[in-house]
């Protein structure tokens, strides 16, 4: 339909208009798949760059909960964000990020990627629920799909994360598919959640056949934070996906509630940025 418009448009250049859905270019939304709304806003988090930042961290965030609490810490997966939809267990709905607000529904091209679960294994998942996560291309797919570039003296792609974006923007899910494309997730969404952990809810969330990383650690001071980011800051060169810094969040979700969030990121979690990938 957009190109029956994009004709109708050169062939009567009088009836121009700026609002038109062909004039969208450049945008992340798209203007050919649908735009929703998502239920919860998809933030960002705040980047911290030292063990001093970190520090700065635990200590506003023990001010602040005046009780003790459990902080986790996970890998910054490096691709681009999604947000999908499961009711009575079946994937309804993957929405991109968007501006936040407002994404892309790409549920097609989604469906196409072999580690994410169409339909949940076992009966104790929520009847309604949303799961975030990263939608990557892993780096030998991005090696190929490059060196085939090459070959066709076509532009390169530039990064796993551009090439892992572009990819879920095409209007042909049979491409999608051939891309080998690959999701890691990381963060539940729901009223009846399992747990009031976010460790255990990350535990079901695999149970049910997402794929969820094994580098997650439950820390309870900061020198077990700074352990897992000095190994993972090594360790992360053998995955077979870009990660560019690891996540700190705090566990319990009613101590998330409490510490809340600012006009831009929660208050319960921050992200630590890899030095090698501060300049990018
Ligand atoms: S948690 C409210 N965990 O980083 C925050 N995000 O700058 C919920 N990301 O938009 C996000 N790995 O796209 C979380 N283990 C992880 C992550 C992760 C990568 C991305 C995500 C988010 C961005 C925040």
């Amino acid at each position: 339909k957009l190109n029956e418009l994009e004709e109708l448009e050169k062939a009567h250049p009088e009836f121009f208009d700026p609002n038109s859905p062909t004039q969208r270019v450049g945008s992340d939304i798209n203007s050919s798949f649908k735009q929703v709304k998502h239920q919860y806003p998809m933030l960002s988090l705040s980047n911290t760059y030292s063990e001093g930042e970190v520090m700065d961290f635990y200590e506003r965030t023990r001010k602040s909960l005046n009780a003790d609490f459990e902080l986790v810490c996970e890998l910054k997966y490096d691709g681009s964000s999604i947000s999908l939809i499961y009711e009575n267990g079946i994937l309804t709905r993957s929405i991109t990020r968007g501006d936040g607000e407002m994404g892309d529904d790409v549920t097609s091209n989604v469906k196409t990627i072999r580690s994410i679960p169409l339909r949940l294994q076992g009966d104790d998942f929520p009847e309604k629920f949303e799961i975030r996560g990263e939608i990557l291309m892993p780096w030998t797919v991005f090696d190929e799909l490059n060196k085939e570039r090459e070959e066709q003296e076509e532009p390169l792609l530039a990064n796993p994360r551009n090439a892992a974006a572009g990819t879920l923007k095409m209007q042909n899910s049979a491409e999608v598919a051939k891309r080998k494309l690959d999701g890691y997730f990381y963060y539940l969404l729901g009223e009846n959640l399992p747990s009031n952990l976010h460790s255990e809810n990350l535990y079901f969330a695999r149970k049910w056949g997402f794929k969820v990383s094994d580098a997650i650690k439950v820390c309870k001071k900061p020198e077990d934070v700074f352990e897992f980011l000095s190994r993972w800051n090594v360790e992360r060169k053998n995955l077979p996906v870009a990660t560019d810094g690891v996540v700190i969040k705090v566990n319990s979700a009613v101590q998330q509630r409490n510490l809340g969030f600012t006009a831009k990121s929660p208050r319960w979690a921050i992200a630590y940025k890899f030095q090698a990938e501060q300049a990018v």
